[in-house]
């Protein structure tokens, strides 16, 4: 067996392999985490503790909850909010387990809109003992009266909010939907974002025709899906040389791993795969990720992290160049006889 490091770096934490478990509702369970970890995985990241609980149970407590926070307690949250993911205090008590049980770093998760008092949970994350924060902040995309810009203050603020009252690494799952997300990578550094996770799953719109509604659906991504994944690292690279980056977003294999790390990623984080073959795909990817490294003689995970190409200084160029050498493609469109229609086989 092949024995190459795949010892990795992300947020400052040292990880026994570059392939996290992304966030999700399995890694709330001791015995997926324990078995996770045996695989090879080099952290796992808990589903996320939402704003709308803490907001509750601030409440519940007689705490003043100030708006917009108040907002969202409008009781028909009540149910989600005491249950979801162990609730508050269910959720405490799985780091504290997790640590005493599984060998790896644990990261807790955030999703909210962006800033207010219910981020000071941040603290009880820490104290419970998780290794570090993913914060999923999204405001509200479908508010007409915020600009992009104004989004990505509000973002910057909840981030700089957290990263002062913890003293654990602090990183930020973006969605994929920013504007320049190189800009919004020196932001988030300069906020004290010690990482970045591109990108959110985007749930996907479903629209009923017999019923006339719409809804969101919540689906596992599948192999192919990693295109704006690869985009998003070499954006987000090209901001920040050196802030740690974790891949999220269709890596179902080694070669995936390596496209992303070449891109620009530091880690992969696996969800969807995990869900299909469970702690087998971590070890298969590893297995990988070993036979990548042997056959192109790189002693480590590390030198390939340290031998990828700068960030693509010359975008437009490349967009260029790609561009005009796609005429030596095959045309698709069918010949279709002149005497029989036009050139797309309309009769005329
Ligand atoms: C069942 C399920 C639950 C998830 N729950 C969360 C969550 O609570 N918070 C979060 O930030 N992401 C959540 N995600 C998104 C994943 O962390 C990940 O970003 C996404 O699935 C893309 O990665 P993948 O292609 O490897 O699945 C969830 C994904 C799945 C499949």
């Amino acid at each position: 067996m092949s024995l190459t490091s795949l010892s990795a770096s992300y947020l400052g934490l040292s990880l026994q392999s570059p392939i996290i478990v992304g966030s999700c509702p399995m890694t709330l369970q001791p015995e997926s985490v324990r078995q996770l970890s045996l695989a090879g995985a080099g952290a796992i990241v808990l589903p996320s503790l939402f704003e709308e609980q803490i907001v509750r149970h601030r409440h519940q407590r007689g705490e003043n909850v100030s708006h917009p926070e108040s907002s969202v307690e409008d009781g028909s949250y009540e149910q989600m909010a005491d249950h979801y993911n162990g609730g508050l205090l269910g959720y405490l008590a799985a780091i504290t387990t997790h640590k005493r049980t599984a060998d790896v770093p644990i990261i807790a998760s955030l999703n909210g809109r962006a800033g207010g008092h219910w981020l000071d949970f941040a603290v009880e994350l820490q104290r419970a003992g998780a290794d570090a924060i993913e914060l999923m902040l999204e405001p509200d995309f479908i508010e007409p009266s915020l600009g992009g810009e104004r989004i990505e203050q509000k973002l910057v603020t909840g981030v700089t909010s957290v990263c002062n009252q913890v003293s654990i690494p602090v990183s930020v799952k973006l969605s994929q939907y920013h504007t320049n997300l190189a800009n919004l990578a020196r932001q988030l550094t300069a906020a004290g974002a010690a990482g970045i996770v591109g990108f959110a799953h985007a749930t996907t719109w479903e629209i009923s025709t017999e019923r006339i509604q719409t809804s969101i659906q919540w689906s596992l991504t599948h192999a192919g899906y990693i295109h704006p994944t690869i985009d998003g690292m070499i954006r987000l690279r090209a901001g920040e040389p050196a802030i740690s980056l974790a891949a999220s977003g269709g890596i179902c294999s080694a070669e995936d791993v390596c496209r992303t790390v070449i891109a620009g990623a530091d880690v992969a984080m696996v969800t969807s795969e995990i869900y299909r073959a469970g702690p087998d795909a971590v070890e298969t990817i590893l297995t990988g990720l070993r036979n990548f490294l042997d056959l192109h003689h790189f002693d480590s995970f590390a030198e390939l992290v340290n031998s990828r190409p700068m960030p693509m200084r010359c975008f437009r160029r490349s967009r260029l160049d790609s561009m005009t050498q796609s005429q030596h493609f095959e045309d698709p469109i069918p010949d279709v006889p002149h005497h029989t229609g036009d050139r797309w086989g309309h009769l005329s």
